[in-house]
Order: C-alpha cells, then structure tokens, then sequence
C-alpha cells in the first residue's frame, strides 16, 4: 500500500467546491428509479441515461470530483464506443466502484441486515483497477425501530465495512466506508443522534482493529436528521448543528474528508444542510456531497427516456452539481435555486 497516493485521491475526491456522484444504483434500484419516469430499465437505457450525465461537460468537469458505478456500468461502453470510464477520466474526475453485493437478513436479529460480498473481493478489487476504479464503495444499512438496532448488527456491518476497507487499500483504492443509518422511521433526531454515534464509534474501533490507514479512506455518513415520519422535524439549523457535534465525537482528524449521502431528503434540503454545516466551519476535515437521489432526481425526471431531451437532463444535472458544490464551500443561497439556466 502507498499511503501517500491513497491520502492524494482522497483529497481529491473530497476538494472544496466539488462532490461525488453516487450513479452505483443496483439493477433493482434503477428500475425502481426508471418506473417513477416511465422507462424500460434495459441496459442500452440505462448506458444512454448515464452517458448523458458523463456527458455533462461542466457539472464534471467543475462540480463532481469521483463518480461510483454500478458493476455493469464499470465494463460499458458509450454509444460511439468509448468506455465510459473514459468520459468520466477525460472530465477530470475519478472513477469509482460500488463492490458490495447488497444485503441478506442477518441471523437471529428479525428485521435487520448485513451487507454481503467478501468473498473473492481481492480479486475483484484487482480487476476493477486495472479498468480505471481508483476509490470504492461499501454500505452498511442500519435501521431504527421498536427494539433495534442492535449491538450485534452494528457490529457484524462495522466489522464487514473495516474487512473491505484493509482489502481496499491492500489495492491501492481509496475505501468510501458508508454506515447509513436510515431515516425512514417515526423516531425523532436525539434517536438519531444516538444510534448514528454508536454506529460510527463501533466502525472506528473496527477500522482501528484492521489497521485502516484514516489517511486513505472517506467517510459517508448519513446526516442526523430526523425520521421521515416523525411530527417533530428538526431545522435546518439543528441539522448541522447536531451533525457537527456527532462528527466532532467520533471522526478522527486524520480522516480526510466526509462526504454525505442524501438518504432521501429532498434536493433542496440535502443542499441546505450541507451548506448550514460549511458555513459553520472551522472542521478539521472536508465536508462534501456523495448523492445519488439529491443530484439524480432532477435529471431523471427532465430526461424521461427521451433522446430529445438529453439538453435538459443535463442542464438539470449541472445546476443540481453547482448549487451542492456551492454548499461544499457554504456558498449556497435559497435564491440561487430559481435560476436554473
Ligand atoms: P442517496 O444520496 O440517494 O442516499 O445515495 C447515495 C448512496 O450512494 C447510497 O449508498
């Protein structure tokens, strides 16, 4: 392992003015995305619906630092025959590769999982490389209700998230170690506060334990935030304010950089909170986006399948790609908002 290159790429993917670009749906998941639009999810669809957004010149080339596919996208090629892990390198921003493989009920504990694929994840580590991957993804699903989580299930993902992060950099790919705790719950933000720093405690004793380097690796976090479904909903504000605090306790400095995921907030919101906690400031690592539905949702809806309308997914994508870079600096305004181009 050469720390100094993995602590390079990790700087890199975490660079004040851009983010990520979760794009590493599962088959299952995209499908789901391309019902909600009408769209056949077959694979020429989904290659011309993530070319149009390779595409997207200045979304990233300015805003989107890494891009994460999905395994059949690593190995696709665009239209005119070039992969399209080239159009992402061309645009300056770095491949990346989701490698889990999902997740399964986890024995004795109803209602919980544990995010498999282990096994033979060197080689495939391997081989992702050579195609171009220079960062990988792993999540871990923690959810909250009556009775869980549980001790055991945070800790068989935390211990699962530290296996693939020493695999990781054995490959010379920076590790995105992604513990989300789901807001989909009735439980307000103090329940969230709670379970999310049991979570990261767990995973950082864990990654301690397999001689993770911090240097080299980059945290998705969820944000603490409360349950969709509870009556009590925190501002934006409280938001940061309690992120903050959470990550202050339990992320060590040498972590270079943490980049959110947006769980299912809504566009604006995922933006604002991220900017409420850049304009905090004084951290000592970076805060960015890692989306998948915050900068995807506008595109798809503007797209629809339609060749006619690549122009308009991309303007959607792009001013999606601005306003959350712009968060990135705690630079975003609510006013911005209206003038997409
Ligand atoms: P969302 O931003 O839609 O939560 O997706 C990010 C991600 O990569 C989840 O694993």
């Amino acid at each position: 392992m050469n720390l100094a290159d993995l602590n390079k790429i990790a700087l890199a993917m975490v660079t004040p003015g851009k983010g990520i670009l979760a794009a590493d749906e599962s088959s299952g998941t995209i499908k789901k995305r391309f019902d909600a639009i009408g769209v056949e999810s077959t694979e020429e669809n989904r290659r011309d619906y993530r070319e149009m957004l390779f595409r997207s010149t200045e979304a990233m080339s300015k805003y989107v630092s890494g891009v994460i596919l999905y395994d059949e996208t690593i190995w696709q090629n665009a239209k005119d025959g070039t992969p399209l892990v080239k159009l992402i390198e061309q645009a300056g921003s770095i491949p990346g590769i989701k490698v889990d493989e999902g997740t399964q009920a986890l024995p004795a504990c109803p209602g919980e999982l544990v995010t498999v694929g282990l096994d033979k994840l060197a080689e495939r580590l391997k081989k992702y490389y050579e195609r171009g991957a220079r960062f990988a993804k792993w999540r871990a699903v923690i959810d909250i209700g009556q009775g869980i989580p549980t001790t055991t299930a945070i800790h068989v993902n935390a211990h699962a998230l530290a296996r693939y992060a020493a695999l990781c950099q054995a490959a010379q790919i920076v590790p995105i170690v992604e513990p989300e705790v789901l807001m989909d719950g009735g439980h307000d933000i103090d329940r969230c506060y709670e379970v999310t720093q049991q979570v990261l405690n767990t995973v950082f004793r864990e990654l301690f334990m397999q001689r993770v380097a911090l240097e080299g690796m980059v945290l998705k976090p969820n944000m603490v935030v409360s349950g969709k479904k509870s009556p009590k909903q925190a501002s934006v504000q409280e938001v940061a304010e309690k992120t903050i605090r959470l990550l202050k306790a339990c992320v060590p400095a040498a972590v270079p950089g943490i980049a959110f995921l947006s769980g299912g907030q809504s566009d604006e919101e995922a933006t604002a909170h991220l900017d409420a906690m850049n304009r905090i400031g004084g951290l000592p690592w970076k805060l960015t986006f890692s989306y998948g539905r915050a900068l995807q949702a506008a595109p798809q809806k503007a797209w629809s399948g339609k060749a006619g309308n690549v122009a308009a997914g991309q303007r959607a994508f792009t001013h999606r790609a601005r306003m959350n870079a712009l968060a990135s600096k705690g630079e975003w305004e609510t006013g911005l908002e209206k003038k997409v181009a």
